[in-house]
């Protein structure tokens, strides 16, 4: 069901009200603040991405989920003579990607706010959709990806990275494990809106077959990412995740002290030469709107 969110948000009409609560509140407001961290942690999936979507250019490009802007200003960059859009629920990492676009001097990129599930894109503008982890919170991933269908041109491609099941992610299994103290901690159920809601790739080729795509491919893409320079960066980076905060609440003062002393350990467990290194596993989805 569509609700209206407040006017001071500047999102006009949703269908995720709650991942917009979430992303245009508290977890916004985490990633805006960490925005040069979080741009660096996603940069070897994001050159996997540029390189998967073939862009040329002319390309007009969508990026759905845009955050702080990394993706929408490499897109914006190899589409010189094209353009590029950014579509977040974010209004606090909106900020932050336009405030770094223009520091970049990047001219054919622009930031809109708005729920790319329903938002009323101008049908037939874009050639290319990507996205770097923004497509998987979807409450309605068929809705969404017909929407996001219907703003390209008959025949134009999609890109987009998703993340692959939690248990081939040792960043957060790493996480979740020193965070445990004890307890069994439930999966996210793959499927559902979250990190792991294109995670299942049988799932995947029946979302975007129903929203009007071909072609659909997925290759694994697995890359390291680097939480900080050293285990004492990293551990104060990861102390502030919304994870952290959220596994940590309601345990005693004792597990709880237990708890960040194994996610300190974890942190000197990973530290190499280059930083405090994690594995990552993502799908590169590939697919074209039906001409
Ligand atoms: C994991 S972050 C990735 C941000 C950015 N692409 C990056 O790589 O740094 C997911 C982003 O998707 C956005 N998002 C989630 N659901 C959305 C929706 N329905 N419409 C538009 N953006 C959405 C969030 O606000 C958030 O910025």
């Amino acid at each position: 069901m569509e609700t209206m969110t407040p006017g001071e948000t500047g999102v006009r009409v949703i269908a995720n009200a709650e991942m917009a609560a979430a992303w245009d509140g508290p977890e916004g407001e985490h990633w805006a603040h960490h925005a040069d961290r979080y741009e660096q942690i996603g940069e070897r999936q994001l050159s996997r991405l540029l390189s998967a979507a073939e862009v040329s250019p002319t390309d007009t490009v969508l990026d759905i989920g845009c955050g702080t802007g990394a993706a929408t200003r490499a897109f914006a960059l190899a589409a010189s003579e094209g353009a590029a859009v950014g579509i977040d629920l974010s209004s606090q990492m909106l900020q932050r990607a336009r405030d770094k676009a223009t520091a970049a001097g990047i001219p054919n990129v622009s930031f809109v706010q708005g729920d790319a599930q329903v938002h009323e894109f101008p049908a037939g503008e874009y050639s290319l959709a990507v996205s770097a982890m923004g497509t998987m919170f979807f409450a309605d991933p068929v809705a969404a990806f017909t929407n996001i269908g219907q703003a390209l041109q008959p025949g134009g491609r999609l890109a987009i990275l998703t993340w692959r099941a939690l248990e081939l992610n040792e960043w957060l299994t790493a996480v979740r494990g020193a965070l445990a103290v004890g307890r069994d901690l439930p999966s996210p159920p793959l499927g559902a809106p979250g990190p792991f809601g294109l995670a299942d790739p049988d799932h995947v080729r029946h979302v975007l077959d129903g929203a009007g795509f071909t072609g659909i491919d997925l290759t694994p893409s697995n890359e390291p990412a680097i939480f900080g320079s050293d285990a004492n960066d990293a551990f104060d980076f990861v102390s502030s995740f919304g994870i952290t905060r959220g596994l940590t609440q309601g345990l005693s003062e004792a597990d709880r002290a237990t708890a960040m002393a194994n996610l300190r350990q974890i942190m000197t467990d990973h530290a190499t030469l280059g930083g405090v290194e994690f594995a990552t596993a993502a799908w590169l989805i590939t697919a074209r709107r039906s001409s």
